[in-house]
């Protein structure tokens, strides 16, 4: 508790332009919401196409938070720069990795990153299931990545674990709190272990609810049942909300591969129905409002 009080609260650290790589779900709000806390932002994925919905997801954002006043919006909006060669990494107080959560990839892009980055920047991965110091092997130096792990809506949830990886410097741990905390966010200090602490408490739950569609149940049933308990969504959308391949990586992570994944999940993510992001999952999704499930 006394630990939890105090982390990032002391900290000096007084960064100013944050670099997110990976304009997807998390990625892209991320970005919005430390341009909505008044960092400098660049954010960088493979192509100027993949970076434009996130700035139109801002911008949706901002409107909202500003009800309409356009002035502040285009004010916001002005320090978030799309940055697809991603030349902002040389400028930043924090490179934030929010790719695939794949590994291999993860490992040479932090290889590339850390050679461009300044050297007192932070380095940090958004992982939800890969361990953060098998990541930061691929570094020269290890100990500069943490993990900087938000929650999915960005815009709505205050957590954020702060990973304290085996191989992390206490004082990038430090400063990366110190980061959380001044884009207004709660870090929850975590060590680097499967689910860290919410998705450990929270896949079990999640994939529970998917062998019940296993055994025949239909989601809106399961979601109706856990929003009547109070649950301010049902799990089966939350899976959806999530990403359908992001949720088969995490329970194979929590469950370290020795039990098999729900069938549901796996036949929907070989067919590329990965939930909100891609249109259909459990259910089809329009307007960002989750419609009858198939
Ligand atoms: P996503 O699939 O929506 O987005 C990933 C983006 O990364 C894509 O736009 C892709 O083009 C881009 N990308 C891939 N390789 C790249 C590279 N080498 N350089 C630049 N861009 C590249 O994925 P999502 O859901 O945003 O997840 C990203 C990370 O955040 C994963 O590590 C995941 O575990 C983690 N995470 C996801 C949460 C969720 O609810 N979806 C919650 C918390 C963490």
């Amino acid at each position: 508790q006394e630990r939890l009080k105090r982390l990032g609260k002391d900290s000096d650290f007084a960064p100013r332009h944050v670099h997110v790589v990976g304009a997807g779900v998390m990625g892209g709000d991320i970005a919005a919401w430390c341009a909505l806390r008044g960092m400098q932002v660049t954010l960088q994925d493979q192509s100027v196409e993949r970076i434009a919905p996130a700035i139109a997801r801002a911008q949706t954002l901002y409107t909202k938070k500003f009800r309409g006043d356009r002035t502040r919006v285009r004010f916001t909006l002005d320090r978030l720069l799309p940055d697809p060669e991603g030349h902002g990494v040389a400028r930043a107080d924090v490179v934030i990795e929010a790719i695939f959560e794949d590994l291999e990839v993860k490992r040479t892009l932090f290889a590339a990153l850390e050679r461009r980055a300044k050297p007192e920047a932070v380095l940090a991965t958004n992982t939800s299931s890969l361990r953060v110091e098998d990541i930061a092997s691929a570094l020269k130096d290890p100990s500069r990545l943490v993990g900087i792990h938000f929650f999915n809506p960005v815009a709505m949830l205050p957590l954020v674990e702060v990973v304290d990886g085996p191989q992390s410097d206490p004082e990038q741990v430090r400063r990366a709190a110190g980061f959380v905390r001044r884009i207004d966010k709660l870090p929850l200090p975590v060590k680097s272990a499967p689910g860290f602490l919410v998705n450990a408490v929270l896949g079990p739950y999640m994939l529970e609810a998917l062998r019940c569609v296993d055994e025949g149940l239909a989601p809106e049933t399961i979601d109706q049942a856990l929003v009547a308990f109070g649950m301010p969504m049902g799990p089966v959308e939350l899976v959806d909300t999530v990403g359908l391949d992001i949720a088969l990586a995490a329970g194979k992570a929590l469950t370290g591969g020795e039990s098999e994944p729900p069938r549901a999940l796996v036949s929907r993510v070989q067919a590329g129905k990965l939930g909100r992001k891609s249109g259909q999952g459990f259910y089809a999704w329009k307007d960002g409002k989750a419609q009858k499930a198939k």
